[in-house]
Formats: structure tokens, C-alpha cells, sequence
């Protein structure tokens, strides 16, 4: 099962299994990750699931979908070229050791 890294804006570290198939978020979620609210669930309304992908990992995560960009609009700490919705990133086998960083606030 892959695993995914997050790290805190505190610095403090959290590595949790992902289900194939599954989100970051909802990883994050199961695996007790503070600091991913996913307010809405997971539909890419909420923006409270925000994450910096660390910058070796970009590329193979991927470019947000346009509904995901739309709404990286009203995250609570400003967006950067690396913003996701960890709700909106599939984890799949090639992400395995991912490291997702937290904003300060969602
Ligand atoms: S959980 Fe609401 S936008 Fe990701």
C-alpha cells in the first residue's frame, strides 16, 4: 500500500498508509493527520483540504483539474504554484513516499 508523507507547518512529520484508488485526504483522515478539515467531504467545494506538494513531487502528481483550480481560489492561507486539494490527488502506486506540506490554516 503506498504511503504519504505530511508534514505539518509545525514541522511535525506523519507518514500513513493510502489506498490505492483512495485520496490524500481521505488518508490524511483514517491516518489522523491534524491540520486537513475536508469540510465538504471530498467534493472540491470546501478548500479545507489544501496542500503544498513538496516541490520533487510535482510533476508526477499532476496539474489541478479546472473545478479544483476554481476553488484553490478561496483557500485560507494563499495559494502557491504547488497548491493541491489533497482530496482531488488519486493516490496510485508511483505516489508512494508523496510528501504533502500543510498550510498554517485551512
Ligand atoms: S475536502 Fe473539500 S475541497 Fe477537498
Amino acid at each position: 500500500m503506498p504511503k504519504i508523507v505530511f508534514v505539518r507547518h509545525e514541522g511535525e512529520i506523519k507518514e500513513v498508509d493510502a489506498a490505492e484508488g483512495s485520496s490524500a485526504m481521505r488518508a490524511a483522515l483514517l491516518g489522523g493527520v491534524e491540520g486537513i478539515v475536508a469540510d465538504c467531504g471530498g467534493e472540491a467545494s470546501c478548500a479545507t483540504c489544501h496542500v503544498f506538494v513538496d516541490l520533487a513531487w510535482t510533476e508526477r502528481v499532476g496539474e489541478p483539474g479546472l473545478d479544483e483550480d476554481d476553488m484553490l481560489g478561496f483557500t485560507a492561507c494563499e495559494r502557491k504554484p504547488n497548491s493541491r486539494l489533497s482530496c482531488q490527488i488519486t493516490v496510485r502506486d508511483e505516489l508512494n513516499g508523496l510528501i504533502l506540506n500543510l498550510p498554517e490554516e485551512q
